[in-house]
């Protein structure tokens, strides 16, 4: 069903995409793959769909579910459970590995200690047949241990042949500062990499989306209501799914951007959160810049002045560039305007 809200894993259930789908495809036997894009343009359900057409044996590691400073025994939990779901597709080239154990239809890696296994020596391992090794949200895998891990895939890269990485993430600039593919300390600087970025639809193909969704379940929709949907949704898709399915819930077409402006309220006030665990002032700080950025304050000068006037005291530049640049590697804003329309009017709310 195209309005189904779960990440998507079958092409007819997934509206265009080809050329990316294909790309995937066609790229796959490359060692790195990046797909990039905001929240809600479809990441997961791409890779998913193209993941199924290729038939080709892969793990998917969703690193949505580390903590923000998660440690090795988060980080080798995560490993275990995703590696668990495909124990018969591994277990030929894991068993007998040291720090590695098969019980059943779980994997568990040893983390600490003289017999632990470390993720290079997995890889290796693993390099032992073919397999493609997808993660989801990559950015996450920021902090402490993030040297490690990217260590472990710049060694995969160079000498494990067999294996395919395919990561996503929605917070671009932090999936790039992860990988340090611009910077020049970073093991793999410099390494080529097939980049698949995903777009919003355009008016049209929304509209069609919209139409073709409503069509499936025989639900009549006017074309007034469907096009206010494409507006205050602005062709991201899995707003377009949310708002189409709570409009078939009977919700009135303004009550569902109200709703969706809720679930993204709730979004920023968590990362507003992990701001304030920096400290209150930091957490203080990006809610004024948000709330500012949201009323439209779209240059340096303007933001600057709104939020000195919102925090009543002076403000260095080099904080103000600091949020500017953090906001940027989020995928929340470009150039002083939000990527999300939802979001801006979001931020608006803050209080
Ligand atoms: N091309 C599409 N056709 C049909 N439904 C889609 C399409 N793209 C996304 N969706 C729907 O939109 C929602 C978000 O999709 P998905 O989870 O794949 O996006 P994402 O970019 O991974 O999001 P997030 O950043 O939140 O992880 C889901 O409900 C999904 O079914
Ligand atoms: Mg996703």
């Amino acid at each position: 069903m195209l309005f189904d809200e779960r990440p998507k894993t079958r092409r007819q259930e997934l509206f265009d995409r080809d050329i990316e789908i294909e790309g995937i495809k066609s790229n796959v036997d490359r060692p790195l793959l990046v797909i990039s894009g905001i929240r809600r343009i479809g990441k997961t359900s791409t890779l998913l769909v193209a993941l199924n057409e290729l038939g080709r044996d892969y793990v998917l590691i969703d690193c949505r579910k580390l903590k923000e400073n998660y440690g090795r025994q988060d980080l080798y939990n995560l490993f275990s459970s995703s590696f668990s779901t495909v124990v018969d597709k591994v277990k030929g080239v894991l068993s007998g590995v040291r720090g590695v154990s098969i019980l059943g239809n779980s994997i568990e890696f040893k983390w600490k200690g003289r017999d632990s296994v470390s993720l290079a020596d997995l890889f290796d391992h693993l390099n032992g047949k073919r397999l493609i090794i997808a993660m989801d949200e990559t950015q996450k895998l920021r902090g402490p241990l993030s040297k490690e891990v990217r260590e472990a895939i710049a060694h995969a890269y160079d000498y494990d042949r067999n294996l395919t990485f395919i990561l996503t993430g929605s917070e671009v600039g932090l999936l790039y500062d992860f990988l340090g593919v611009e910077d020049r300390e970073s093991p793999l600087y410099g390494r080529y990499y097939y980049q698949i970025t995903l777009d919003r639809f355009e008016k049209e193909r929304a509209t069609e989306f919209l139409r073709k969704g409503f069509d499936e379940i025989s639900a009549k929709v006017s074309d007034e209501e469907t096009e206010k949907l494409v507006e205050f949704f602005d062709g991201i898709p899995g707003w377009l799914t949310f708002g189409a399915n709570r409009f078939l819930e009977g919700r009135k077409i303004e009550e569902v951007r109200e709703i969706a402006i809720d679930v993204a309220l709730n979004e920023i006030e968590n990362l507003i959160e992990t701001k304030r665990r920096v400290s209150e002032i930091v957490g203080r700080r990006y809610k004024n810049a948000l709330k500012c950025l949201a009323l439209g304050e779209n240059s340096w000068s303007k933001l600057s002045n709104c939020l000195q006037r919102a925090e009543g005291s002076t403000m260095s530049s080099s904080v103000l560039e600091n949020i500017i640049t953090n906001l940027e590697k989020s995928s929340i804003i470009k150039d002083y305007e939000f990527l999300d329309p939802i979001y801006g009017e979001a931020s608006k709310r803050l209080s």
